[in-house]
C-alpha cells in the first residue's frame, strides 16, 4: 500500500526552545503577525509576551483573541476580518487546539478566498494557506502539526472536518515551559486525546509502519507520564515527555487517520459543546471493545505498551488487558465515567449516530458499523 507522509517542515521541541523559535520566525522574513489565542491566554498575558519576544525580532503584530473552545464558522471569519484589516503576512496561533484550528481556518481562507464551510472535506483548497506557526500551550490535539482543522458550523451544529495538505503549519513550537499552567482538568482531557489519537492511529485501516512505531512510542510515554503531569502540573519531566508524547501521537493520526472514536466525539462536541479530550476518553474504551473482534492483536499490542503483561495472553485476552488499562487511566485521571455525566441525553442517539456515520473520522477505523451499531456504542458509553 503507498502512503504519503505530512508534518510541518520544521518542529522545534524542548524545555526553553521558544527563545529558538523566535530566531527562526525572523529567519523566515516575515513583517506583521497575526496571533490568534483565546482569552484566557490574553488575559494571562502569555499572548502579550509572544508579542513582545517578536517585536523584539523586529516583527509587528496584532493580537486575535477570540478563538472559542470549538471554535466557530464567526470566529473564523472575525480573525480573517482583523488579518486583512492589518495587513498581516503571517499567523502566528498561541493556544491548544482551538486557536490552531481557528488560525488554520483564517490562514486558508487568507489566499483562498470564500468561507471556510467551502473547504470542509479533504484537500479541497488550490492555494498554500498563509504561513502559520503554531505555537502549542497543551499537549493533546496535535493541531499544532497536523493538516486537520475542526471548526464548528454553528448554523448545522456540527463539527466540521477539513483535511487538507494546506492547514499543515509551517513550523510547530512545542515548549513545556509554556504547558506547566494547564489545570489538572485540561492536562488529563487533553493528554487523553493524544492517547485516542495513537491507539486509533494504531488500530486504523491506513496504518503504515511509520505511523505505527510513533503510536506505541507515544502510548507507553502516555502511559508512564499523564497521571505524573496531572499530579504535579510542574514536574518539567513529565510534561516535556507528554509534549513529545502528543506530538508523536499527532504524527501518527495526521498519516492513518482516526476512527469512531473520534467521528462520535465530534458529535458530542457540536451538538452540547463539550471537551474534545472528555468526550475521547469516555468513548474510547467503548470503540475498542467494539473493534477486539477484527484487531485484538494489535490492542494486544496496545496493552504492552501501556505496561501490561501480554506476552502469554491469547490475543481476545490481549485486547481486554489494554482496554482495561485504558479504563484505569482514565479512572486515575478523573475523567467522567459516562456520557450521562457530560450531560448526552439518549433521545439524541439516533441523530449523534447519524452525524456520527458521515464524519471521515471514522472511514479508517477498522471495524464498519452501522446506524444500530454507533447507537449501541453511545448507549453502552452512557
Ligand atoms: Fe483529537
Amino acid at each position: 500500500m503507498s502512503s504519503t507522509f505530512f508534518i510541518p517542515a520544521v518542529n522545534v521541541m524542548g524545555l526553553g526552545c521558544l527563545d529558538e523559535a523566535m530566531t527562526a520566525i525572523r529567519n523566515y522574513g516575515f513583517r506583521k503577525a497575526l496571533i490568534v489565542t483565546d482569552v484566557g491566554l490574553a488575559r494571562a498575558g502569555v499572548a502579550g509576551r509572544v508579542a513582545d519576544l517578536l517585536a523584539l525580532q523586529d516583527i509587528a503584530s496584532v493580537i486575535f483573541d477570540g478563538a472559542k473552545p470549538n471554535p466557530s464558522t464567526a470566529n473564523v471569519e472575525s480573525g480573517l476580518g482583523l488579518l486583512k484589516e492589518s495587513q498581516c503576512d503571517f499567523v502566528v496561533s498561541l493556544g491548544g487546539g482551538s486557536p490552531h484550528d481557528c488560525a488554520k481556518g483564517i490562514a486558508l481562507c487568507a489566499t483562498n478566498g470564500g468561507q471556510i464551510r467551502d473547504y470542509e472535506g479533504v484537500d479541497r483548497s488550490a492555494k498554500p494557506q498563509l504561513p502559520l506557526i503554531a505555537i502549542n500551550t497543551t499537549a493533546g490535539t496535535a493541531s499544532e502539526m497536523t493538516r486537520f482543522c475542526i471548526i464548528t458550523d454553528e448554523s448545522r451544529h456540527v463539527k466540521m472536518a477539513i483535511v487538507d495538505r494546506n492547514v499543515t503549519p509551517l513550523m510547530s513550537v512545542n515548549d513545556p515551559a509554556l504547558m506547566v499552567a494547564m489545570p489538572k482538568g485540561l492536562t488529563a482531557a487533553t493528554g487523553m486525546d493524544a492517547l485516542t489519537h495513537a491507539v486509533e492511529a494504531y488500530v486504523s485501516t491506513a496504518a503504515s509502519p511509520i505511523t505505527d512505531a510513533c503510536a506505541l512510542k507515544a502510548i507507553t510515554l502516555i502511559s508512564n507520564n499523564l497521571r505524573l503531569a496531572v499530579r504535579d502540573g510542574h514536574d518539567l519531566a513529565a510534561r516535556e515527555n507528554m509534549a513529545y508524547a502528543q506530538f508523536l501521537a499527532g504524527m501518527a493520526f495526521n498519516n492513518a487517520s482516526l476512527g469512531f472514536v473520534h467521528a462520535m466525539a465530534h458529535q458530542l462536541g457540536g451538538f452540547y459543546d463539550l471537551p474534545h479530550g472528555v468526550c475521547n476518553a469516555v468513548l474510547l474504551p467503548h470503540v475498542q471493545s467494539f473493534n477486539a473482534s477484527v484487531c485484538a492483536t494489535r490492542l494486544t499490542d496496545v496493552g504492552h505498551a501501556m505496561g501490561g503483561d501480554t506476552f502469554r495472553s491469547s490475543p481476545e485476552e490481549g485486547a481486554q488487558a489494554a482496554i482495561a488499562a485504558i479504563v484505569s487511566l482514565a479512572r486515575d485521571v478523573e475523567i467522567p465515567a459516562g456520557l450521562r455525566e457530560l450531560g448526552m441525553r439518549l433521545d439524541d442517539v439516533p441523530v449523534l449516530a447519524a452525524n456520527a456515520l458521515k464524519d471521515a473520522c471514522g472511514l479508517t477505523n477498522p471495524r464498519a458499523a452501522d446506524q444500530r451499531q454507533i447507537e449501541e456504542i453511545f448507549r453502552n458509553a452512557f
